[in-house]
């Protein structure tokens, strides 16, 4: 996989770079603000009926010439704290503008969206900037690591522009790929990695920050059945420490997973489903 010249994989990788390009360039821009960890890696959020996301009757249309795509038809929905959520529905249902949405990487049509119980409709770019780097760890079906970068250095990165020292991220970091079973690969490359070990130094990455929520997209797309398990098996852990995941996916096997099942259909919740016998699946 070394230097894997797949443009999808490339772009993903700028894209990510961009990303953390332009994070750099906003802290240089604000002093006042705290390191982006004030809870430690290990201790997440407590459980409580705290909505983490809020969604009330969120519609999103897109614009396609003349014609509009109603993509999301009045969306409501809340994710409590230490909830483990499934959002499931086949391609073209709104999964992925939804993902955004939560994610505040786009804003609804109409409706209204609170994360952590704040407006993310009033927030500026820059806020929202933060609130995506202090809130979210996100986890990519395509890892989106950084290549010829070695483990411990891609899970430091979120944390690089926080003012932490580098002894103190560097132990953060540690940990974090301690939860995710990966001790003994800190110091391998991206390549030197199987798929299901780059999608868990991608969860600590996304755990580094000590976000208020995982949020997930097909996470195990691009994994073979044991790799999938494997990963799975994590997010039930981190579940069961209290994390917040909300993982997207397409694939029943994969939602079975989850302690939640929410299904989309055409832009619709049209299932909502709790489900106690699940954790003992796998
Ligand atoms: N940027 C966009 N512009 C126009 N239409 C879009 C855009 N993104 C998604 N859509 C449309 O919105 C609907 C939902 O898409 P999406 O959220 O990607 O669904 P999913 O992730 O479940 O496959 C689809 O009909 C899709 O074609
Ligand atoms: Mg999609």
């Amino acid at each position: 996989m070394a230097g894997d010249p797949r443009p999808s994989r490339r772009s993903a990788v700028a894209r990510a770079q961009r990303m953390l390009q332009a994070r750099r360039a906003r802290l240089a821009r604000s002093e006042r603000r705290e390191p982006p960890v004030a809870r430690p890696v290990g201790r997440p959020v407590s459980r409580g009926d705290v909505p983490v996301v809020d969604l009330r009757d969120v519609h999103k249309t897109y614009s396609v010439g003349d014609i509009a795509v109603h993509a999301l038809r009045g969306v409501t929905l809340r994710v409590q704290r230490g909830e483990y959520v499934a959002i499931i529905g086949a391609s073209g249902s709104g999964k992925t503008t939804l993902m955004n949405i939560v994610g505040c990487l786009d804003s609804p049509t109409s409706g209204t969206y609170r994360l952590n119980e704040r407006d993310v409709g009033g927030m500026d770019e820059d806020t929202l900037a933060d609130v995506r780097n202090r809130d979210i760890g996100f986890v990519f079906q395509s890892f989106n690591l950084i290549p010829r970068t070695r483990a411990l250095a891609n899970v430091e990165l979120p944390l690089s522009y926080g003012g932490l020292p580098r002894a103190a991220r560097q132990q953060r970091a540690l940990a974090a790929l301690h939860q995710v079973g990966l001790t003994d690969r800190v110091h391998h490359l991206p390549s030197e990695l199987s798929g299901g070990q780059q999608q868990r130094v991608a969860i600590a990455r996304a755990l580094v920050t000590n976000p208020s929520m995982i949020l997930a997209d097909e996470p195990t797309g691009a994994l073979d059945t044991v790799s999938s398990e494997e990963v799975l098996r994590i997010f039930g852990r981190l579940s069961d420490e209290g994390r917040t995941i909300i993982l997207i996916t397409h694939e029943q096997t994969v939602a079975a997973h989850a302690r939640r099942v929410i299904r989309l259909s055409d832009g619709m919740i049209v299932g909502d489903e709790r489900a106690e016998a699940m954790e003992t699946v796998g």
